[in-house]
């Protein structure tokens, strides 16, 4: 069927989501050897799955952040195409970005009056809302797919074809896998599913601030719907296991001001490369040293707290005495608190820094984040040293966070970001079951 791609956002009047996927957006593929049964192309394999071609349809939209604008359009006209009510909420661009581009979080649940057949004047509060990010992180890297060599020779290929591309895990699959989990449950009445029970929550900025959710979190949408939650369902990549925890944050930019020189003269100035250097080193070694002499916190569950010295700038030219430097270190913490560890680094910087000469200026950081993921059985767990917006969104006591999706994010921003066939489908599953038991 042939669809106008510009048009995405008017009136679609198409109902599956295969429908919504134009032909001419079809990868040709080069199939190896002995291929897969029945000599299906790896595209067609695709094509005939709902899950497999929605998530293939949202990866092909760049969608960097702060540029989240078509693939939001294209996630509403998707969702309204299957009857759902769609709420959008604006969340500016941050200062520094210096753009005005529009873009928007998505609130989505099914339209009652479609699903239930009964008018409500008021938006449902759901028990169950699931949520993952819309924005990927640069460079954009068109989806592709292919068979690698090993599993093209074995029996059960269909699983095992690659899916590569930016966004194609972090954090597209969970996208497509948890608006197939809605679509696929509403339309089986053997679950019971009641459709005011769930809703979907779409958010942007998740890769660089966190400013998606901390709107909806502050936003008169969430304090209309949250009075219900029972869980809330947040899709980043854990290997199809439920994260029992997530390891805290911490960052710091570092900035000295020198004074510059000739660099045959170097007592005319001072180097800002010189006065930052020896913070630098001290931490750098903050992780590993003991927490009895000043050393990052440790745990049982996280083990130790890392630093990485992430970005350093300093001076103007090899031969003139730096004027300027900064460099910028995150923390991921294995234990303790933002504040805690605020203190021990301002320490550990001043140790080396008796004149306060250095200017140290820390971000909003927290400590690791505890997730319910013991409590649920069939799954295997695992705890992950990345952040999400998990902190970001404020919740009741009570109410439960799972952390699950497929692939890793051993791959997930990296060039060679992919998942399989195999990893979709089973968190299609995965998630069926977490919510179900959710409720
Ligand atoms: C959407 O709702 C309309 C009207 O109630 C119905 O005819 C149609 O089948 C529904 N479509 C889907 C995809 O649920
Ligand atoms: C934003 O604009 C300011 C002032 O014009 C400039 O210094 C800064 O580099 C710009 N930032 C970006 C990310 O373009
Ligand atoms: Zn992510």
């Amino acid at each position: 069927m042939k669809l106008l791609w510009c048009a995405v956002g008017a009136i679609i009047p198409f109902l599956s989501v295969n429908a919504l996927i134009p032909e001419n957006k079809q990868q040709s593929i080069q199939q190896p050897g002995s291929g897969i049964a029945g000599h299906e192309k790896l595209d067609d394999v695709i094509s005939a799955s709902p899950l497999l071609s929605l998530h293939r349809a949202i990866c092909e939209v760049e969608s960097i952040s702060h540029n989240e604008l078509a693939v939001g359009k294209l996630v509403v006209s998707i969702l309204e195409a299957h009857n759902f009510t769609v709420k959008t909420q604006g969340v500016p661009q941050p200062e520094e970005t210096n753009s005005t581009k529009p873009r928007y979080n998505i609130y989505a649940y099914p339209d009652p009056s479609k699903y239930s057949g009964i008018e409500l004047d008021s938006i449902p509060s759901p028990k169950v809302v699931l949520s993952s990010h819309i924005d990927t992180v640069p460079p954009h890297i068109p989806y592709s797919l292919s068979l690698p060599a090993a599993a093209a020779r074995s029996a059960k290929t269909r699983e095992d074809i690659l899916i590569s591309g930016r966004g194609t895990v972090d954090d597209k699959a969970c996208v497509a896998v948890q608006i197939q989990t809605l679509l696929d449950l509403l339309a089986d009445p053997e679950t019971k599913l009641d459709p005011s029970d769930v809703a979907l929550l779409f958010v942007v900025g998740e890769e660089t601030h966190g400013d998606g959710m901390r709107r909806f979190s502050a936003s008169d949408l969430y304090e209309q719907t949250n009075a219900n939650y029972k869980a809330i369902l947040f899709g980043e990549p854990t290997e199809g296991k439920l994260a029992t925890g997530h390891k805290g944050i911490s960052m710091v930019k570092i900035k000295a001001h020198g004074k510059a020189a000739h660099s045959g003269y170097p007592w005319l100035g001072r180097s800002a490369n010189s006065m930052i250097l020896p913070a630098l080193v001290a931490l750098d070694g903050l992780g590993d040293i003991p927490e009895d002499v000043g050393g990052l916190p440790r745990s049982g569950k996280y083990g130790k707290s890392t630093v990485n010295v992430g970005l350093m700038q300093g001076g103007v030219a090899g031969n003139v005495v730096a004027e300027y430097a900064e460099a910028s270190i995150t923390f991921r913490l294995a234990g303790g608190d933002a504040d805690e560890v605020k203190e021990l680094v301002t320490e550990a910087v001043r140790r080396v820094d008796p004149d306060r000469l250095l200017e140290l200026d820390f971000a909003q950081g927290y400590g690791p984040v505890e997730l319910d993921g013991d409590d649920v059985d069939g799954f295997d767990t695992i705890t992950v040293n990345y952040g999400t917006d998990i902190p970001n969104l404020k919740v009741a006591e009570g109410v439960k966070r799972y952390l699950y999706g497929p692939g890793s994010i051993l791959v997930a921003h990296g060039e060679n970001e992919g998942l399989t066939v195999g990893d979709l489908e089973e968190a299609l599953d995965g998630y069926k079951t977490l919510l179900l038991r959710s409720l």
